[in-house]
């Protein structure tokens, strides 16, 4: 079999920095390149290789992908919900051009596999708000929400126009206790945790009764990694799979903190971010990840948080 070299790209960030740590323990360490624009993340020193890199920049991808004989590339930099809505020029330029470099060299060295993520913000308000289906009124109402819908098109053309095996799920919210969140609108349910401990009370950007699909990051790593391995003839979807694991609201969330530390309160003071939320699903209907490759979630909320608590507690 052949000696598969991994390059991820955006491994600083939320997602990039477990994912790189994951891909490691299968591929080695020295088959798993982490880069970013940023800095390395603390967390990555002294694991492996690290690159600084703008996925702007072809050539100097291009460059990259041949000198360290790439042949599989994770694309995890993007402009996430919240902060796509403040700069929406910068937002579709990096989305669809970071992509569009990245298929277009995949298809010039013919690398073995992509992994690019979309997300539950390619749905709009015309989506069914229950139990979402993979195939439905997709209208997004927010720049981040329109750069992944056309990004998953591109990933779809790039498949069948020039065989490259691009693969993608459209993940929900993630919850992490490790790399914190990148400006997304549901970063309200990883900085609960964080406020819950250090001050006993949150305020939060989402109204009360806003539910919202959301994942732990240890179910959306696997899911990624088995999604990459799943043979290709299982892989039918070719824009992007609809991934679900639980869905809750900001009461919901409170009350299960509650559980392990009684005096925490909660207040809400929504913000710009209510109206993204107000244009998603609630819940997210992945039948069609189950029936093709296996997909099954592991954590609902309470197990979560008590995972969370425990861990954050234990960072000090
Ligand atoms: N975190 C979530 O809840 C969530 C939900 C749905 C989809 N996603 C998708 O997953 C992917 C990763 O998300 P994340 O939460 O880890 O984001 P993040 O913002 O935490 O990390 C993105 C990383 O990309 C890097 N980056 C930005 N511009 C770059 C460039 N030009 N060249 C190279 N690197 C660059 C950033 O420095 C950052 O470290 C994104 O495509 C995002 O849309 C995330």
């Amino acid at each position: 079999m052949k000696q598969e070299k991994i390059l991820v790209i955006g491994a600083s960030g939320q997602i990039g920095v477990e994912l790189t740590l994951a891909l490691r323990k299968i591929y080695g360490a020295q088959n798993v390149i982490a880069s970013d624009l940023r800095e390395q993340n603390p967390l990555l020193e002294g694991t492996g290789p690290y690159v600084s890199m703008d996925v702007m920049n072809k050539e100097m991808l291009h460059v990259q992908v041949i000198r360290q004989n790439v042949t599989q590339i994770y694309l995890l930099a993007a402009i996430l919900s919240a902060t796509g809505e403040k700069n929406p020029n910068l937002a579709w330029h990096l989305n669809m051009q970071g992509l569009l470099n990245v298929l277009d060299i995949a298809r010039e060295e013919k690398l073995t596999k992509v992994y690019w993520p979309s997300s539950i913000a390619v749905f709009g308000p015309t989506s069914p708000k229950q139990n979402c289906p993979q195939q439905t009124i997709i209208e997004p109402t927010t720049v981040y929400g329109i750069s992944k819908y056309a990004g998953e098109f591109w990933c779809n053309y790039y498949f069948h126009k020039f065989g490259v095996d691009v693969r993608s799920l459209r993940y929900p919210g993630l919850i992490s206790y490790k790399s914190a969140p990148g400006g997304g609108t549901t970063d309200y349910a990883v900085e609960i945790y964080h406020e819950a401990l250090a001050e006993k009370s949150y305020t939060s950007f989402l109204e009360k009764g806003t539910y919202l699909p959301m994942m732990y990051m240890p179910d959306a790593i696997r899911a990624t990694i088995e999604l990459m391995e799943a043979p290709i003839e299982k892989i039918k979807v070719r824009t992007s799979y609809n991934l679900s694991a639980m869905s809750f609201s900001p009461e919901e969330i409170a009350a299960s903190i509650q559980k392990h530390i009684p005096e925490f309160t909660m207040s809400y003071e929504p913000d710009y971010r209510q109206s993204i939320a107000d244009s998603w699903p609630q819940s997210i209907d992945d039948s069609v990840a189950r029936a093709d490759w296996g997909w099954a979630p592991e954590y609902n909320l309470d197990k979560m948080t008590a995972d969370m608590l425990t861990n954050l507690k234990s960072q000090g």
